[in-house]
């Protein structure tokens, strides 16, 4: 049977010859890892991880300089104010921080600020405002579209471009006949929504206010 201090011995030789190997090897895993091995590049202090990025949000040219992990989410809300965009789980899976690049519809917090340069960004507060509001946000507030409002401005600019998108005939798993105009039906909008979560469940009067938007259209 094998001596306990002979398995302590060998587990720490273990340890010892892995911590050799990394450093031979110049492999780095993390800024943790390159300060504990003396490697003298300072995470905290280096300016090479920033970016200038340039793009149009709402019709106004910006232009930020960017930690290059900021998501564009975070760019709107963090760097330009613009706080319309919601986060909700900032991993891709409520659509509340939906805004509109180049007129297609993606997560904001999904995709880097510095992944859009020359870019076309449109938020809520870009599709209309109080006194001028976009077809879509007067259609929801027509239609009690929300309760809380917190995923609304992510519903909306995704309804919006949903539209669109049945507009150029790009399908969706509800598409029956691809080689047919794709419809306005409660199935195809149901469908195009459904990366945009309401917790207050105001799912039946979102739909009304799409309908009416849909159908209102040329
Ligand atoms: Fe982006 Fe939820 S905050 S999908
Ligand atoms: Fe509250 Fe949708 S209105 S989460």
């Amino acid at each position: 049977m094998t001596n306990p201090v002979q398995m302590e011995l060998s587990r720490r030789d273990l340890l010892i010859s892995s911590a050799a190997t990394i450093a031979a090897s110049g492999t780095v895993a993390s800024p943790i890892a390159a300060q504990s091995m003396g490697n003298d590049m300072d995470y905290r202090t280096s300016t090479n991880y920033k970016t200038q990025v340039s793009f149009t949000v709402n019709g106004e040219k910006q232009q930020l300089n960017v930690d290059n992990r900021t998501t564009l989410l975070d760019a709107l809300r963090e760097h330009l104010h613009l706080t319309g965009t919601k986060k909700g789980c900032d991993h891709g899976q409520c659509g509340a921080c939906t805004v509109l690049i180049d007129g297609r519809r993606i997560n904001a917090c999904l995709t880097l600020a510095v992944m859009h340069e020359g870019d076309n960004v449109t938020t809520i507060e870009g599709l209309g405002a109080p006194g001028d509001l976009h077809p879509m946000q007067a259609a929801f507030v027509k239609h009690d579209g929300f309760q809380c409002g917190y995923c609304t401005p992510g519903q909306i600019c995704s309804a919006v471009a949903a539209l669109e998108e049945i507009k150029t005939n790009i399908p969706s798993h509800a598409t029956t006949d691809l080689m047919q105009q794709a419809e306005i039906s409660d199935a195809e909008i149901r469908e195009r929504m459904s990366g945009n979560l309401c917790r207050c469940g105001a799912y039946s009067n979102i739909l009304d206010a799409i309908v009416e938007v849909a159908e209102a259209r040329p």
